[in-house]
């Protein structure tokens, strides 16, 4: 029932306000434990698919059979895991630094803040727990882009703004992945469709919370600063690009290996071509078409948002 209203509230957006206390307020009733999600009774199978068809794009990939298409959607659920595991390695560092900033200002603002920031670092053990069920059920090795903390380095080295909007890019995103499985047949394993809501339903309270962030971070700066964090934020993409064509390419390795197929050179760049779109759907395009992102961008400028939306085709 509890979570039923909850659920309501997020969907619904009768939370508008993005109130630190009323944003508080929510995360304090959603707030499951990692042991609800997965492990006993609770484990992944594999006679079903991880991830909705409208991340995955495995249905494209015409020249596989069933058993390929659910073996390739288990290995990008397994790339999900990762790079989700790198994003929050970021992401948490970045919102303490951001709260630590002005500590004293507003209790409700610190524990809203504090809130995200030990719900972010939940959702890092979390994956890394699906990981390791992974790990146990599939037959062989998958590799990941990495390490997090070079990743992280990275990242963080770019002006705030730049990485701010990178994270509301990233949470609002992650609102799209479940509304995208909720769609899908129902077809998906419980406990990957279980770990997608209840990342929504955190994520749903982030998202709002990283809305005032960037509100902040952009607060009296002119015009030619705020260019500056857009044009940072489009180095953080293509730098995020990068490591989804290397993982692409982990992800056909891993699926010869794991299928002991080998695929011909035209389907080669077929699977690459097709999965490397679906890669920048899931962690770039979704997010930056989000109207909610785009309505923070606009407030930002017209010409940044209209900078936002001309690039987004190559992500969709
Ligand atoms: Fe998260
Ligand atoms: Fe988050």
């Amino acid at each position: 029932m509890l979570e039923t209203t909850v659920v309501n509230e997020i969907s619904n957006g009768a939370d508008t306000s993005y109130g630190y206390r009323e944003t508080l307020a929510i995360s304090q009733k959603v707030n499951w434990r990692i042991e609800d999600i997965i492990g006993g009774d609770k484990k992944l199978d594999f006679s079903k698919r991880f991830m909705p068809e409208a991340l995955a794009r495995v249905e494209k990939l015409s020249f596989l059979n069933d058993d390929e298409k659910r073996v390739l959607n288990h290995i990008r659920g397994n790339s999900y895991l990762s790079i989700f595991v790198i994003v929050e390695e970021f992401i948490l560092p970045f919102v303490l630094d951001h709260l630590r900033s002005s500590l004293d200002d507003d209790d409700d603002r610190s524990q809203a803040y504090l809130q995200f920031a030990g719900e972010e670092a939940k959702h890092m053990q979390l994956f890394k727990r699906f990981g390791e069920e992974f790990r146990q059920g599939f037959p062989s090795e998958c590799k990941v882009i990495g390490p997090a903390s070079e990743i992280r380095k990275a990242i963080l080295a770019h002006d705030p703004l730049s990485v701010g909007i990178a994270i509301l890019m990233i949470e609002w995103m992650s609102q799209g992945h479940y509304i995208d499985s909720i769609k899908d047949d129902g077809e998906i394993d419980a406990q990957f469709k279980s770990l997608l809501k209840n990342h929504w339903l955190e994520e749903a309270q982030h998202a709002k919370l990283d809305t005032r962030m960037v509100e902040t971070l952009a607060d009296g700066l002119g015009a030619a600063a705020i260019a500056k964090g857009i044009d940072g934020f489009f180095e953080i993409g293509s730098f995020l690009d990068n490591g989804l064509k290397q993982q692409t390419e982990f992800d056909l390795e891993s699926f010869e290996l794991a299928t002991g197929r080998k695929l011909t050179d035209d389907e080669r760049k077929e699977f690459t071509d097709i999965q490397l779109q679906a890669n920048r759907w899931t962690f770039i395009g979704s997010g930056m078409v989000h109207p909610k992102f785009l309505q923070t961008i606009e407030r930002l400028g017209a010409v940044q948002k209209k900078r936002i939306i001309e690039a987004a085709p190559l992500f969709c």
